[in-house]
């Protein structure tokens, strides 16, 4: 009688759900860290052995961690995102790098509608209103603003940007877009300088992935294009926009508001944000729905049985 082969060792950094628990477990010798207290040390007790990661998109695996493996094949991302791994180093290393692009696309373009809805109806704002009480008092809150024929201007017309260009469109919005480059696949005017997208835009809409070219890419001078009847909603990465700059100019009133899922320093945020009336703020969780976060966590173990099963993972950042 064989003995059968032993499963490959693989790291869990991030908790995921359940359904993707049970699947990783039946086919993988699984190393739970995610509620490690010291990740990076059990990390390095596992350096000899393991021969899979499966990380979140926001968490990743730096080069030097990467660097202490001694058999380590793949990194399986849970999300979209690949600003926390270096995709240079991992095809150096004959690594590979699976993520989860298409199934958080809608969430994640829901979130960034919803945070421009709310920040132009100041629905918490409204929430708060009547649950302090001052309805009943016969108050008021202040007018808001309509969505319908505003100007969207979107940063980033990936997969996400063009699911929030559909939704806008459904509600009589004019869409124009910058990007790295022009698409030739989609209805919508193309503007290449950012400044003059948010001059002529009601909303600026991030949607951008992160590179380091990109930070605080939406600067002072955009800020001020976008003016102060200008609203920014951001649902790429929190570098992307120059916090302090934003932060000041939402304190003067230089722009209507903010619709915030993502931030410089999560999730420390910066304590002036948590000051302002005129933002609406979500803790990251633009991908956080149980539909959602299912399919990331069985996509993210289906691409570590489809690599250790000896076939390509449906989804890879490096080639
Ligand atoms: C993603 O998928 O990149 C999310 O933003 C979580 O990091």
């Amino acid at each position: 009688m064989t003995t059968p082969a032993p499963k490959p060792e693989v790291l869990l950094l991030q908790r995921i759900a359940d359904v993707g628990i049970e699947r990783l477990e039946t086919h993988f010798d699984v190393i739970h860290l995610w509620d490690s207290p010291d990740p990076d040390r059990d990390m390095q007790y596992h350096a000899e052995t393991a021969r899979g990661v499966l990380t979140g998109a926001n968490i990743g695996l730096t080069p030097q961690q990467v660097d202490r493996f001694h058999k380590l094949e793949i990194i399986s991302l849970h999300g979209v995102g690949l600003d926390r791994v270096d995709i240079d180093h991992a095809k150096h290393q004959g690594l590979r790098i699976a993520y989860t692009p298409d199934v958080l696309t809608a969430d994640v373009a829901d979130m960034g509608f919803g945070l421009m809805m709310s920040t132009l109806r100041r629905l918490p704002q409204g929430h708060n209103f009547v649950m302090a009480g001052h309805w009943a008092e016969g108050k008021q809150p202040p007018l808001t603003r309509s969505l319908t024929g505003k100007r969207l201007g979107i940063l980033g017309l990936g997969r996400i940007g063009q699911a929030i260009a559909a939704r806008a469109e459904a509600f009589g919005m004019e869409i124009t877009y910058t990007n790295r480059s022009r698409r030739t696949d989609v209805p919508y005017a193309y503007e290449p300088d950012l400044q003059r997208l948010a001059d002529w835009c009601d909303v600026l809409m991030v949607a951008a992935a992160s590179s380091p070219d990109m930070q605080a890419l939406v600067d002072d001078s955009v800020l001020a294009a976008l003016g102060s009847e200008g609203v920014i909603v951001n649902v790429g990465r929190g570098v992307l926009i120059d916090e302090d700059a934003l932060i000041t100019r939402l304190e003067r009133g230089e722009l209507l508001g903010a619709g915030l899922d993502v931030f410089a320093n999560e999730p420390h945020i910066n304590d002036a944000l948590l000051t302002l009336d005129n933002v609406v703020l979500s803790a990251h969780r633009a991908s956080a729905t149980v539909e959602t976060r299912n399919a990331m966590a069985i996509q993210s173990v289906e691409h570590l049985q489809q690599h250790f099963a000896g076939s390509k993972p449906t989804h890879l950042a490096t080639p």
